[in-house]
């Protein structure tokens, strides 16, 4: 499919997650929306997922109006039918096996991985598969996705999922709560992004907190960039449990960002059980980051029109220079920063 070719952008030859997999059924086409480009997504020949352009070729009705028959997918307005390559393998009113040479509408490479449903919005062929989910090949996690939509850009978002100051503030009392204690982040750069670990970081006065782990002993928690579009957040607790967040952005359109969140974790035999409380408890946890990333995106687009100085960072904010210059440097398709380099910084939670 050409798309972003002539723009130079490699950001999108990435894969990206168009939807959850329990949100693609057998029957029903789903509509999907990736970097602006309407598209379809549904289940094809032994139920692997398929995504074409939301458009027939005959008339250009929009696929995503008809149904799935016997894997194809059939458009609304006239009947002709697709397979999940793009290919027409039907055309009702010319008779059984009458399909003209050369019929096809473009299709977008589809791959299904823990839970998810991942494209490849880019030229060219994929050269490596999607971002795993770690916890996805381990016995004993639960798991549930959340799918949010946020307003503002993917940087911003990727940050916001890796900051642990803001935390205390919008999460406060749920996630963290400021505690004034003194933590050391060691600082990677990765051949795929970068990582931020954590020493000496206070775990107190939070439902998060309460729910997992007394104070006392050592807790193990990396904060981890996979670019372009990817962050993954690992808690291990001294007493075992443990939970991992891995999120990914995929642009919709404008300034609309779906989120899929993966959360794990890891609970003794009580995973099904604290599930029932954990998940609405995340739900809400991201509703306020979706609440102040709101109110950020409506910040920065008037600013952008009042011509505002640019915002600025500190050493406290681990991420978000790698978060930027990745992205940057894949937009503009130049080489990505090198790994290797490590930092400590002294941070206050
Ligand atoms: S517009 Fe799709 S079959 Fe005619
Ligand atoms: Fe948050």
């Amino acid at each position: 499919m050409a798309a972003g070719g002539d723009t130079g952008d490699r950001l999108l030859r990435h894969w990206y997650a168009l939807c959850r997999s329990r949100d693609l059924g057998h029957r029903a086409p789903l509509p999907v929306r990736l970097f602006g480009r309407r598209l379809v997504a549904f289940r094809g020949e032994g139920g692997r997922p398929a995504a074409l352009h939301d458009r027939c070729v005959h008339r250009q009705a929009p696929l995503s109006a008809g149904r799935v028959c016997a894997a194809r997918l059939q458009c609304p307005y006239h009947g002709w039918a697709y397979d999940g390559s793009g290919r027409v393998v039907q055309v009702p009113a010319l008779g059984p096996g009458q399909v003209p040479e050369g019929l096809r509408v473009a299709s977008l490479p589809c791959v299904e991985q823990d839970g998810l449903v991942w494209t490849w919005p880019g030229e060219g062929e994929p050269d490596r598969p999607p971002p795993r989910v770690p916890t996805c090949d381990e016995p004993g996690w639960t798991r549930f996705i959340m799918k949010t939509r946020f307003r503002g850009t993917v940087e911003a978002c990727l940050e916001n999922f890796l900051d642990c100051p803001h935390a205390t503030f919008v999460h406060r009392g749920w996630f963290r709560s400021p505690t004034g204690v003194p933590v050391t982040a060691r600082v990677t750069s990765l051949p795929d992004g970068a990582q931020a670990e954590y020493f000496g970081e206070p775990r107190r006065r939070s439902v998060i907190w309460a729910m997992f782990s007394p104070p006392g002993g050592t807790m193990q928690h990396v904060d981890r960039f996979i670019a372009p579009a990817t962050s993954r957040v690992d808690y291990v607790f001294p007493n075992g449990l443990a939970y991992n967040i891995t999120s990914t952005c995929s642009p919709v359109e404008g300034d609309a960002i779906e989120v899929y969140t993966v959360m794990s974790f890891r609970f003794r035999g009580l995973g099904p059980l604290v599930r029932l409380f954990f998940e609405p408890l995340s739900r809400w946890i991201i509703r306020q980051d979706v609440r102040m990333l709101d109110r950020v995106a409506d910040n920065r687009a008037a600013d952008a029109a009042a011509g505002a100085p640019p915002a600025r960072s500190t050493e406290a904010d681990l991420l978000g220079e790698s978060i930027w210059r990745w992205r940057a440097a894949l937009a503009r398709g130049e080489p990505p920063p090198a790994a290797g380099a490590v930092r400590d910084v002294r941070l206050v939670l």
